[in-house]
Protein backbone atom coordinates (compact mmCIF):
# COMPACT_ATOMS: atom_id res chain seq x y z
CA UNK A 1 0.00 0.00 0.00
CA UNK A 2 1.47 3.79 -0.89
CA UNK A 3 -0.49 5.71 1.77
CA UNK A 4 0.60 9.39 0.19
CA UNK A 5 -1.03 8.45 -3.27
CA UNK A 6 -4.15 6.80 -0.99
CA UNK A 7 -4.67 10.37 0.63
CA UNK A 8 -3.76 12.12 -2.46
CA UNK A 9 -7.44 10.79 -3.94
CA UNK A 10 -8.68 11.10 -0.81
CA UNK A 11 -8.06 14.31 -0.44
CA UNK A 12 -9.13 14.71 -4.30
CA UNK A 13 -12.94 13.19 -3.53
CA UNK A 14 -12.91 15.86 -0.89
CA UNK A 15 -11.55 19.10 -2.67
CA UNK A 16 -12.92 22.59 -1.50
CA UNK A 17 -16.43 22.46 -2.90
CA UNK A 18 -16.77 19.51 -4.40
CA UNK A 19 -18.74 15.84 -3.77
CA UNK A 20 -19.60 12.89 -5.29
CA UNK A 21 -21.81 11.63 -7.71
CA UNK A 22 -23.57 8.48 -6.77
CA UNK A 23 -24.05 6.76 -9.95
CA UNK A 24 -24.41 3.52 -8.57
CA UNK A 25 -27.24 1.74 -8.65
CA UNK A 26 -28.29 -1.73 -8.77
CA UNK A 27 -30.13 -2.77 -11.79
CA UNK A 28 -33.07 -3.27 -10.08
CA UNK A 29 -32.70 -0.02 -8.24
CA UNK A 30 -32.57 1.97 -11.62
CA UNK A 31 -35.29 0.07 -12.88
CA UNK A 32 -37.54 1.52 -10.04
CA UNK A 33 -36.50 5.09 -10.65
CA UNK A 34 -36.89 4.58 -14.23
CA UNK A 35 -40.41 3.01 -13.87
CA UNK A 36 -41.34 6.25 -12.52
CA UNK A 37 -40.60 8.29 -15.11
CA UNK A 38 -42.13 5.97 -17.64
CA UNK A 39 -38.59 4.50 -19.25
CA UNK A 40 -37.76 1.32 -20.30
CA UNK A 41 -34.52 0.20 -18.08
CA UNK A 42 -32.20 -1.64 -20.45
CA UNK A 43 -28.23 -1.18 -21.10
CA UNK A 44 -28.72 1.28 -23.78
CA UNK A 45 -31.48 3.07 -21.94
CA UNK A 46 -28.86 3.26 -18.59
CA UNK A 47 -26.03 3.93 -20.84
CA UNK A 48 -27.76 6.99 -22.37
CA UNK A 49 -28.78 8.42 -19.19
CA UNK A 50 -25.36 7.86 -17.45
CA UNK A 51 -23.70 8.96 -20.35
CA UNK A 52 -25.82 12.62 -20.24
CA UNK A 53 -25.03 13.06 -16.74
CA UNK A 54 -21.32 12.17 -17.47
CA UNK A 55 -21.28 14.58 -19.97
CA UNK A 56 -22.66 17.57 -18.38
CA UNK A 57 -19.43 19.54 -18.69
CA UNK A 58 -19.87 22.23 -16.21
CA UNK A 59 -21.16 19.84 -13.30
CA UNK A 60 -18.31 17.53 -13.87
CA UNK A 61 -15.57 19.86 -14.06
CA UNK A 62 -16.31 22.16 -11.27
CA UNK A 63 -18.67 20.36 -8.47
CA UNK A 64 -17.92 16.54 -8.75
CA UNK A 65 -14.71 14.80 -7.52
CA UNK A 66 -15.47 11.30 -7.95
CA UNK A 67 -18.57 9.54 -9.66
CA UNK A 68 -19.56 6.03 -8.20
CA UNK A 69 -20.17 3.51 -10.57
CA UNK A 70 -21.75 0.09 -10.97
CA UNK A 71 -20.25 -3.04 -12.24
CA UNK A 72 -22.37 -2.71 -15.72
CA UNK A 73 -21.44 1.15 -16.18
CA UNK A 74 -17.78 1.05 -15.78
CA UNK A 75 -17.48 -1.82 -18.83
CA UNK A 76 -19.71 0.33 -21.18
CA UNK A 77 -19.17 2.92 -23.91
CA UNK A 78 -20.25 5.69 -25.00
CA UNK A 79 -22.68 6.31 -28.05
CA UNK A 80 -19.38 7.31 -30.04
CA UNK A 81 -17.58 4.64 -28.57
CA UNK A 82 -15.67 5.94 -25.62
CA UNK A 83 -15.67 4.01 -22.56
CA UNK A 84 -17.74 5.83 -20.02
CA UNK A 85 -14.55 5.66 -17.54
CA UNK A 86 -12.53 8.14 -20.04
CA UNK A 87 -15.53 10.25 -20.24
CA UNK A 88 -15.48 10.92 -16.21
CA UNK A 89 -11.61 11.17 -16.15
CA UNK A 90 -11.91 13.88 -19.13
CA UNK A 91 -13.97 16.28 -17.09
CA UNK A 92 -11.44 15.74 -14.54
CA UNK A 93 -13.09 13.68 -12.42
CA UNK A 94 -12.68 10.44 -10.65
CA UNK A 95 -14.12 6.94 -11.39
CA UNK A 96 -14.93 4.98 -8.27
CA UNK A 97 -16.73 1.57 -8.24
CA UNK A 98 -19.45 -0.04 -6.05
CA UNK A 99 -18.03 -3.01 -5.04
CA UNK A 100 -20.33 -4.74 -2.56
CA UNK A 101 -23.17 -7.76 -4.25
CA UNK A 102 -26.00 -6.18 -2.02
CA UNK A 103 -27.67 -7.77 1.18
CA UNK A 104 -28.90 -11.15 2.46
CA UNK A 105 -30.61 -12.11 5.25
CA UNK A 106 -28.26 -12.14 8.38
CA UNK A 107 -29.04 -15.47 10.27
CA UNK A 108 -30.20 -15.40 13.52
CA UNK A 109 -31.69 -11.79 13.29
CA UNK A 110 -34.81 -11.33 11.74
CA UNK A 111 -35.25 -8.85 9.71
CA UNK A 112 -32.01 -7.94 9.87
CA UNK A 113 -29.21 -7.77 6.57
CA UNK A 114 -25.80 -8.34 6.45
CA UNK A 115 -23.55 -7.08 3.20
CA UNK A 116 -22.17 -9.73 0.85
CA UNK A 117 -19.63 -9.80 -1.79
CA UNK A 118 -16.14 -10.18 0.25
CA UNK A 119 -15.15 -13.80 -1.64
CA UNK A 120 -13.11 -12.91 -4.87
CA UNK A 121 -13.13 -8.90 -3.75
CA UNK A 122 -9.26 -9.09 -4.20
CA UNK A 123 -9.79 -10.11 -7.95
CA UNK A 124 -12.35 -7.90 -8.84
CA UNK A 125 -10.23 -5.01 -7.22
CA UNK A 126 -7.50 -5.64 -9.36
CA UNK A 127 -10.00 -5.50 -12.77
CA UNK A 128 -11.23 -2.02 -11.74
CA UNK A 129 -8.21 -0.61 -10.91
CA UNK A 130 -6.70 -1.69 -14.54
CA UNK A 131 -10.05 -0.33 -15.94
CA UNK A 132 -9.65 3.20 -13.85
CA UNK A 133 -11.29 2.92 -10.46
CA UNK A 134 -9.24 4.73 -7.75
CA UNK A 135 -12.37 4.55 -5.55
CA UNK A 136 -14.55 2.43 -4.14
CA UNK A 137 -17.82 2.18 -2.08
CA UNK A 138 -19.42 -0.77 0.03
CA UNK A 139 -22.84 0.25 1.85
CA UNK A 140 -23.73 -1.64 5.00
CA UNK A 141 -27.24 -1.01 5.95
CA UNK A 142 -28.68 -1.44 9.59
CA UNK A 143 -32.62 -0.42 10.04
CA UNK A 144 -34.31 0.76 13.38
CA UNK A 145 -37.26 -0.86 14.08
CA UNK A 146 -38.75 -2.03 17.60
CA UNK A 147 -35.99 -3.96 19.11
CA UNK A 148 -33.68 -3.18 16.36
CA UNK A 149 -30.34 -2.95 15.63
CA UNK A 150 -29.15 -6.38 17.54
CA UNK A 151 -25.48 -6.02 18.64
CA UNK A 152 -24.89 -9.06 16.18
CA UNK A 153 -25.91 -7.18 12.68
CA UNK A 154 -24.12 -3.99 14.07
CA UNK A 155 -20.80 -5.73 14.15
CA UNK A 156 -20.79 -8.21 11.70
CA UNK A 157 -21.48 -5.61 9.31
CA UNK A 158 -18.92 -3.13 10.58
CA UNK A 159 -16.30 -6.55 10.46
CA UNK A 160 -17.22 -6.58 6.43
CA UNK A 161 -16.98 -2.92 5.94
CA UNK A 162 -13.73 -3.30 7.38
CA UNK A 163 -12.10 -6.38 5.37
CA UNK A 164 -13.50 -4.73 2.39
CA UNK A 165 -11.45 -1.20 3.45
CA UNK A 166 -8.39 -3.64 4.03
CA UNK A 167 -8.68 -5.42 0.67
CA UNK A 168 -9.33 -2.00 -1.05
CA UNK A 169 -6.02 -0.32 0.45
CA UNK A 170 -3.98 -3.38 -0.50
CA UNK A 171 -5.06 -2.79 -3.72
CA UNK A 172 -4.15 1.04 -4.10
CA UNK A 173 -8.21 2.13 -3.88
CA UNK A 174 -9.84 4.25 -1.37
CA UNK A 175 -12.20 2.87 0.29
CA UNK A 176 -15.54 4.63 0.91
CA UNK A 177 -16.74 3.04 4.02
CA UNK A 178 -20.41 3.78 4.01
CA UNK A 179 -22.35 2.55 7.17
CA UNK A 180 -26.26 3.67 6.41
CA UNK A 181 -28.49 3.80 9.31
CA UNK A 182 -31.57 4.00 7.65
CA UNK A 183 -34.06 6.79 8.17
CA UNK A 184 -37.92 4.44 7.09
CA UNK A 185 -39.18 4.28 10.28
CA UNK A 186 -41.06 6.23 13.10
CA UNK A 187 -37.92 6.93 15.59
CA UNK A 188 -36.66 10.12 16.42
CA UNK A 189 -33.86 11.92 15.35
CA UNK A 190 -32.26 11.01 19.47
CA UNK A 191 -32.62 7.37 18.35
CA UNK A 192 -30.80 7.87 15.06
CA UNK A 193 -28.27 9.65 17.14
CA UNK A 194 -28.11 6.50 19.76
CA UNK A 195 -27.99 4.05 16.81
CA UNK A 196 -25.46 6.20 14.18
CA UNK A 197 -23.39 6.36 17.19
CA UNK A 198 -23.06 2.55 18.26
CA UNK A 199 -22.42 1.89 14.79
CA UNK A 200 -20.00 4.48 13.66
CA UNK A 201 -17.92 3.55 17.22
CA UNK A 202 -18.26 -0.44 16.18
CA UNK A 203 -17.01 0.67 12.59
CA UNK A 204 -13.80 2.48 13.92
CA UNK A 205 -13.39 -0.14 15.92
CA UNK A 206 -13.27 -2.70 13.29
CA UNK A 207 -11.31 -0.67 10.98
CA UNK A 208 -8.38 -0.83 13.65
CA UNK A 209 -8.38 -4.25 13.90
CA UNK A 210 -7.84 -4.68 10.33
CA UNK A 211 -5.87 -2.01 10.28
CA UNK A 212 -6.48 0.48 7.92
CA UNK A 213 -5.07 3.50 7.37
CA UNK A 214 -7.46 6.45 8.31
CA UNK A 215 -5.87 8.82 6.06
CA UNK A 216 -6.81 7.08 2.88
CA UNK A 217 -10.74 6.47 3.26
CA UNK A 218 -13.30 8.22 3.05
CA UNK A 219 -16.64 7.91 5.63
CA UNK A 220 -20.13 7.85 3.80
CA UNK A 221 -22.63 8.39 6.98
CA UNK A 222 -25.94 9.25 7.55
CA UNK A 223 -27.12 12.25 9.19
CA UNK A 224 -29.12 12.57 12.15
CA UNK A 225 -32.10 12.97 11.71
CA UNK A 226 -35.67 11.89 12.20
CA UNK A 227 -37.16 8.93 11.40
CA UNK A 228 -39.64 9.48 7.78
CA UNK A 229 -42.23 7.86 9.82
CA UNK A 230 -41.79 10.18 13.25
CA UNK A 231 -44.41 12.65 14.28
CA UNK A 232 -41.69 14.72 15.84
CA UNK A 233 -39.44 15.87 12.56
CA UNK A 234 -36.12 17.86 13.41
CA UNK A 235 -35.57 21.24 11.78
CA UNK A 236 -32.35 22.50 10.02
CA UNK A 237 -29.99 23.43 12.90
CA UNK A 238 -31.11 20.65 15.02
CA UNK A 239 -30.08 18.03 12.35
CA UNK A 240 -27.13 20.18 11.71
CA UNK A 241 -26.10 20.53 15.19
CA UNK A 242 -26.50 16.95 16.07
CA UNK A 243 -25.00 14.83 13.12
CA UNK A 244 -22.14 17.46 13.54
CA UNK A 245 -21.86 16.44 17.59
CA UNK A 246 -22.39 12.95 16.83
CA UNK A 247 -19.48 13.27 14.00
CA UNK A 248 -16.99 14.83 16.61
CA UNK A 249 -17.79 12.19 19.23
CA UNK A 250 -17.09 9.19 16.52
CA UNK A 251 -14.57 10.39 13.69
CA UNK A 252 -10.96 10.68 14.12
CA UNK A 253 -9.42 13.68 12.70
CA UNK A 254 -7.17 11.66 10.35
CA UNK A 255 -9.98 10.52 7.97
CA UNK A 256 -9.79 13.29 5.25
CA UNK A 257 -13.22 14.02 4.28
CA UNK A 258 -17.11 12.52 5.23
CA UNK A 259 -19.23 12.38 2.26
CA UNK A 260 -23.17 12.17 3.49
CA UNK A 261 -25.56 9.83 1.66
CA UNK A 262 -28.88 11.69 1.13
CA UNK A 263 -30.52 8.48 2.46
CA UNK A 264 -34.32 9.74 1.51
CA UNK A 265 -34.20 13.52 1.75
CA UNK A 266 -35.56 15.44 -0.52
CA UNK A 267 -33.29 17.37 -2.14
CA UNK A 268 -33.56 20.95 -0.73
CA UNK A 269 -33.51 19.11 2.54
CA UNK A 270 -29.94 17.55 1.78
CA UNK A 271 -28.04 20.74 0.50
CA UNK A 272 -30.01 22.40 3.58
CA UNK A 273 -28.45 19.99 5.91
CA UNK A 274 -24.91 19.99 4.85
CA UNK A 275 -24.85 24.11 4.44
CA UNK A 276 -26.36 24.09 7.96
CA UNK A 277 -23.36 21.60 9.31
CA UNK A 278 -20.36 23.42 7.58
CA UNK A 279 -21.73 27.46 8.75
CA UNK A 280 -20.70 25.62 12.50
CA UNK A 281 -17.62 25.61 11.03
CA UNK A 282 -13.96 24.60 12.70
CA UNK A 283 -14.22 21.00 11.74
CA UNK A 284 -11.32 18.51 11.63
CA UNK A 285 -12.57 17.02 8.14
CA UNK A 286 -14.29 18.16 4.88
CA UNK A 287 -17.91 17.48 4.95
CA UNK A 288 -19.83 17.08 1.65
CA UNK A 289 -21.80 15.22 -0.54
CA UNK A 290 -21.77 11.74 -2.14
CA UNK A 291 -25.30 11.87 -3.31
CA UNK A 292 -28.20 9.48 -5.24
CA UNK A 293 -31.46 10.51 -5.38
CA UNK A 294 -30.54 14.27 -4.30
CA UNK A 295 -28.31 14.64 -6.99
CA UNK A 296 -30.31 12.34 -9.49
CA UNK A 297 -34.27 12.89 -9.20
CA UNK A 298 -34.35 16.68 -10.98
CA UNK A 299 -32.41 15.46 -14.10
CA UNK A 300 -34.19 11.98 -14.30
CA UNK A 301 -37.38 13.62 -14.42
CA UNK A 302 -35.83 16.66 -17.08
CA UNK A 303 -35.01 14.10 -19.33
CA UNK A 304 -37.69 11.19 -19.03
CA UNK A 305 -36.13 9.16 -21.81
CA UNK A 306 -35.82 11.20 -24.67
CA UNK A 307 -33.23 12.57 -26.49
CA UNK A 308 -34.54 16.17 -27.11
CA UNK A 309 -34.77 16.82 -23.06
CA UNK A 310 -30.74 16.05 -22.56
CA UNK A 311 -30.08 19.58 -22.14
CA UNK A 312 -32.86 19.61 -19.63
CA UNK A 313 -31.58 17.33 -17.63
CA UNK A 314 -27.94 18.02 -17.97
CA UNK A 315 -29.28 21.78 -16.60
CA UNK A 316 -31.00 20.26 -13.97
CA UNK A 317 -27.99 17.82 -12.49
CA UNK A 318 -25.48 21.03 -13.11
CA UNK A 319 -27.55 22.92 -10.69
CA UNK A 320 -28.40 20.35 -7.74
CA UNK A 321 -24.61 19.77 -8.22
CA UNK A 322 -23.69 23.39 -8.10
CA UNK A 323 -26.29 23.90 -4.86
CA UNK A 324 -24.67 20.95 -2.63
CA UNK A 325 -20.99 22.85 -4.31
CA UNK A 326 -21.92 25.97 -2.61
CA UNK A 327 -23.62 23.82 0.45
CA UNK A 328 -20.09 21.82 1.02
CA UNK A 329 -18.47 25.17 1.27
CA UNK A 330 -21.43 26.72 3.67
CA UNK A 331 -22.47 29.26 1.08
CA UNK A 332 -26.09 28.25 -0.30
CA UNK A 333 -28.70 30.64 -0.27
CA UNK A 334 -32.46 28.98 -0.15
P1 LIG B 1 -28.74 8.29 -1.78
O1 LIG B 1 -28.05 9.63 -1.71
O2 LIG B 1 -29.86 8.23 -2.75
O3 LIG B 1 -29.06 7.76 -0.41
O4 LIG B 1 -27.66 7.28 -2.39
C1 LIG B 1 -26.37 7.33 -1.96
C2 LIG B 1 -25.80 5.97 -2.01
O5 LIG B 1 -24.76 5.76 -2.60
C3 LIG B 1 -26.48 4.91 -1.28
O6 LIG B 1 -25.65 3.80 -1.18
Amino acid sequence: MNLADLNKVAQAMVAPGKGILAADESSGTIKKRFDAIGVDSNPDSRRDYREMLFRSKDAMSKYISGVILYDETIWQEAKDGTPLVKLIEQAGAIPGIKVDEGTQALPNCPGELITVGLDKLAERLKKYYERGARFAKWRAVIDIGPGIPSYTAVRTNAHALARYAALCQAAQIVPIVEPEVLMDGDHDIDRCYEVTEFVLKETFQELYYQKVALEGMILKPNMAVSGKKSAKQAGVEEVAEKTVRLLKNCVPSAVPGIAFLSGGQSDEEATAHLDAMNRIGGLPWKLTFSYGRALQSAPQKAWSGRSKNIAAGQQAFTHRARMNSLASKGEWKS
